[in-house]
């Protein structure tokens, strides 16, 4: 059963902080959710858990089965287990959709393995049919002229073949009409099982109509500030975050508070004028 443990996270990009100690565990069989505004740091831990170079991690530690993942590149903890459905999936004109995956997925086996091109195209096509997808889409190149929701449903293909230990899906839920969103459901639930671990990042509480999940935690300021269950995304869904700042004693939920990013625009601008005058 794998377990990702992260503790008193840190991370910042430059010198900008955005996330200010964040804890969670993690284990195979149970399905965790983060829910909070934007702007709160949500798809940088996201990001930082799988290693994007832009983020520099300060403190804290975060390990899969005990291994720390802070000593491994992307590639590496992908190969050990790890997958990102991203909020918004690159697009990779030239590479086939096929073989984006095939190469994936034979990077996880061991030097001079390859998945067997008969189980590969079976199982492909399996997943194609699962998420209603268009039946053109392994020789499509990577995402290229892809809708919203047909992107957003490539993660999770993506995800039925590489068959990670611990998923994290950031915001799969956005720009998915309630069709979408309802096959989308259904295969991530078909998907959680004893050996495999999730963590749902959404804005809204309808995702959490289709996947249940055991654990909610809401991210304010780059850190987790309330846990709950689905009591919770019920009071969240009736009265939004407001009352969750009140219990914190925070006015402003945003990791980069307005009046900063304010003078980062403006030192923004100012830059960009100076540099059009001359
Ligand atoms: N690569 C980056 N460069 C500059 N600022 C960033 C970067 N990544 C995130 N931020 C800032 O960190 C804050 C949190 O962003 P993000 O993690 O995307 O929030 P969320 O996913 O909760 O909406 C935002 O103010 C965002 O502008
Ligand atoms: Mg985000």
């Amino acid at each position: 059963m794998p377990i990702l443990k992260i503790e008193n996270l840190h991370a910042q990009v430059d010198d900008i902080k955005i996330l200010k100690g964040v804890n969670l565990e993690i284990k195979g069989g149970q399905t965790h959710a983060i829910m909070g505004p934007n702007g709160t740091g949500k798809s940088t831990l996201a990001s930082v858990i799988m290693g994007h170079p832009r983020y520099e991690v300060t403190e804290g530690s975060i390990t899969l089965d005990g291994e720390n993942l802070l000593d491994m590149s992307t590639d590496e903890r992908a190969r050990a287990g790890l997958f990102l459905g991203m909020q918004a999936p690159q697009e990779v004109p030239g590479v086939t959709n096929s073989d984006f995956i095939k190469t994936a997925m034979n990077a996880r086996l061991k030097e001079g393995e390859n998945v067997s091109l008969f189980k590969f195209i079976r199982e492909f096509d399996q997943a194609v049919a699962k998420l209603k997808m268009r039946e053109d889409l392994p020789h499509r190149y990577l995402n290229d002229g892809f809708s919203g929701g047909e992107k957003k449903r490539n993660e999770i293909l993506q995800m039925r073949m590489l068959k990670p230990s611990i998923a994290i899906l950031d915001e799969i839920d956005s720009g998915l009409d309630i069709d979408a969103l309802k096959t989308v459901g259904e295969n991530v639930t078909e998907m959680q099982s004893e050996d495999r671990g999730f963590l749902l990042i959404t804005h809204y509480q309808r995702l959490l109509d289709y996947i249940k999940a055991d654990t909610v935690h809401v991210m304010m300021q780059g850190r987790i500030v309330k846990s709950g269950d689905a009591e919770l995304v019920k009071r969240i869904d009736q009265d939004g975050y407001d009352w969750i700042k009140d219990e914190v004693g925070i006015e402003d939920e945003r990791v980069v508070p307005e009046a900063e990013k304010e003078e980062q625009t403006m030192l923004g601008s100012c830059a960009t004028r100076e540099a059009l005058e001359k």
